[in-house]
């Protein structure tokens, strides 16, 4: 068992309020990520949780039980840190069961612990080296191990993976993934990359400035994004957003106009707010290629005949997000349709085009009967008579 509750949480350093009031609740096996700007109290919250730091206020209850006043190393918890902290002068074997050692655990029992932990990371050739003759990922795997050996009830985890390059990362992201399969349990782990928030957590919660702005499955963080801010942070390259106002909403749908007067039909029903209203269409990188290009010649096509190749629809998935007299608003999440715009640009300039050319026939037209008057004139004077426009 492992289930973490976290009851209006409060960490002040000084006159500083890091953390401002932090409710969650982890239930037995999850796996949850931390994520939000940086300074925002991820690492706190952390070491509030193990009980490196004491929380102002709130309480912190493990299995039911709060621990606000029992030792880190009674909790149950073990955490890892980013820098790894191993003992330099000791071989991995012993940085892995010196907490064990410490605790007064049986040598037997501690030789067995470590050996299952060290075949789980693959550890075993590397038990007599010291931590200066291991890879980074290497050294990474020991300090996991040695949270392993000790059978926590809830794993911490700060930036595990930051200091390590890009394709040890994703190889390491798998290897979490298939630790928590095995070991089933309760991680809290805090990351500022994306991707590995999105493929390890069972739960994501956006942190901000010492607050929860979000807590949901990765999918909903992604897709339904409580508000402006959940909506960019989440997602890499992250959300476009298009300022624009409300024209009209019923039930159907709300008709926004954006930049150069496009406007966008969104099937999200926006009627409690005013025509005139400011709003934020955000619009996922990966909808627009997913979907603008393809609905958008499916669409094109389909109306062929009637309105031809100048009048290509672009069908999108778009989240929608409303600010409302400075308060945001979820609208929702629908295809949005809007005349693409590469489209009316082609026409307006072939409109353009043949007013140009009008004119200029216009013009040709009036010098031709302007020579044609002085012809006439000319021949009358000469005493000749003047040739009929059609000989
Ligand atoms: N021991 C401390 N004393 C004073 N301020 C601290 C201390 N630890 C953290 N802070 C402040 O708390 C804020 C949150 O820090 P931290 O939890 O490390 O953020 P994150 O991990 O999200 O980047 C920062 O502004 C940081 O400067
Ligand atoms: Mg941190």
């Amino acid at each position: 068992m492992g289930s973490l509750k976290i009851e209006n949480i409060r960490k002040s350093f000084g006159n500083v309020d890091v953390l401002k009031g932090i409710d969650l609740d982890v239930e037995d096996g999850e796996f949850v990520i931390f994520v939000g700007p940086s300074g925002c109290g991820k690492s706190t919250l952390l070491r509030v949780i193990a009980g490196l730091e004491d929380a102002t206020s709130g309480d912190i209850l493990i299995d039911g039980k709060r621990v606000n006043n029992t030792p880190p190393a009674k909790r149950g918890i073990a955490m890892v840190f980013q820098t790894y902290a191993l003992y330099p002068h000791l071989s991995v074997r012993d940085n892995m069961g010196l907490g064990l050692k410490q605790a007064g655990t049986p040598t037997e029992e501690i030789k067995e612990r470590t050996k299952v932990a060290s075949s789980m990371l693959s550890l075993e050739e590397y038990m007599e080296r010291r931590p200066a003759e291991l890879s980074g990922g290497q050294r990474q795997r020991v300090a996991i191990g040695r949270a392993i050996v000790r059978e926590p009830k809830v794993f911490l985890f700060d930036e595990p993976l930051s200091n390590l390059d890009a394709s040890l990362r994703t190889q390491m992201r798998l290897e979490f993934m298939e630790l928590h399969r095995e070991l089933g349990t309760t991680v809290v782990y805090v990351t500022h990359d994306q991707a590995e928030a999105m493929t390890l957590a069972s739960d994501i919660v956006v942190l901000r400035n010492g607050h929860v702005e979000q807590t949901g499955s990765p999918l909903e963080i992604f897709g339904r994004p409580r508000n402006r801010f959940v909506a960019s942070f989440v997602g890499s390259p992250s959300m476009n957003m298009i300022e624009g106002t409300l024209e009209a909403a019923d039930a159907a749908g709300a008709r926004v106009v954006v930049g150069g007067g496009t406007r966008i039909t969104i099937p999200v029903d926006a009627r409690r707010s005013a025509p005139g209203t400011p709003v934020t269409v955000g619009l996922r990188p990966e909808h627009l290629d997913g979907h603008a290009n393809g609905a958008g010649r499916a669409a094109a096509g389909d109306n062929g005949g009637a309105g031809g190749a100048n009048s290509g629809t672009a069908v999108l998935n778009a989240t929608v997000v409303a600010v409302v007299g400075g308060i945001v608003a979820w609208l929702g999440k629908g295809r949005f349709e809007a005349i693409d715009r590469r489209f009316e640009a082609v026409d307006r300039r072939f409109d353009r085009l043949e007013a140009r050319l009008d004119d200029r026939i216009d013009s040709l037209g009036a010098r031709l009967d302007a020579m044609r008057s002085d012809l006439t004139q000319v021949a009358l004077a000469v005493g000749v008579r003047p040739r009929a426009e059609n000989d």
